[in-house]
């Protein structure tokens, strides 16, 4: 099997999934990249079409992904709302929550256009970060946390090389 990292937006997807496909060899994906490769800027997306759409499209990118076993994926932190992406991705990988404390996530540099969700209310920021955990513990097969990217990168790491073995 392959291994799909889901979590709350600034946990590290991208870097760690980006850098265990480096180390391992392995295809990497990374659904927001493949969103914007595909149908321009999320920001746009968001503007211009509104969330729903967004979710749409994260949908059918998700659920059209050739996995393979030697494969890892970063999802997009809203990426668990829609259990057939949650369903798809399982089928193929063993799901791993990406997990940092919102007080570490919060401390990144404010808004960021492609990440319309990315509000400058930290309270708000809370509510959707407890909200989300609720369904990144629901589908996730384990949890790392991120507190030392190195040591993140290495459990990550070791953890996709025991899912191969797994059908
Ligand atoms: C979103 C997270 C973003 C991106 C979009 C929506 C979310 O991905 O997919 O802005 O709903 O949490 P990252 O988790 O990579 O920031």
């Amino acid at each position: 099997m392959g291994v799909a990292l889901i979590g709350f937006m600034g946990c590290g997807k991208t870097t760690v999934g980006q850098t265990v496909g480096i180390e391992l060899g392995w295809q990497f994906w990374d659904t927001d990249i493949l969103i914007e490769q595909m149908y321009g800027p999320i920001s746009r997306i968001f503007e211009t079409e509104g969330e729903k759409r967004f979710r749409e499209i994260e949908s059918s990118v998700i659920t059209r992904l050739k996995i393979i076993p030697e494969t890892i994926i970063s999802t997009g932190g809203g990426a668990v709302i829609r259990p057939e992406n949650m369903q798809y991705l399982k089928n193929f990988c063993q799901t791993i929550w990406l997990k940092r404390n919102i007080t570490d996530i919060l401390k990144r540099p404010g808004p960021d256009p492609d990440r319309p969700l990315w509000i400058a209310d930290n309270q708000k920021m809370t509510e959707l970060y407890l909200k989300r955990s609720v369904l990144y513990q629901k589908y996730a097969d384990i949890i790392i946390e991120n507190k030392n990217l190195r040591q993140t990168i290495d459990l990550v790491r070791n953890y996709a090389i025991d899912s191969l073995r797994l059908k």
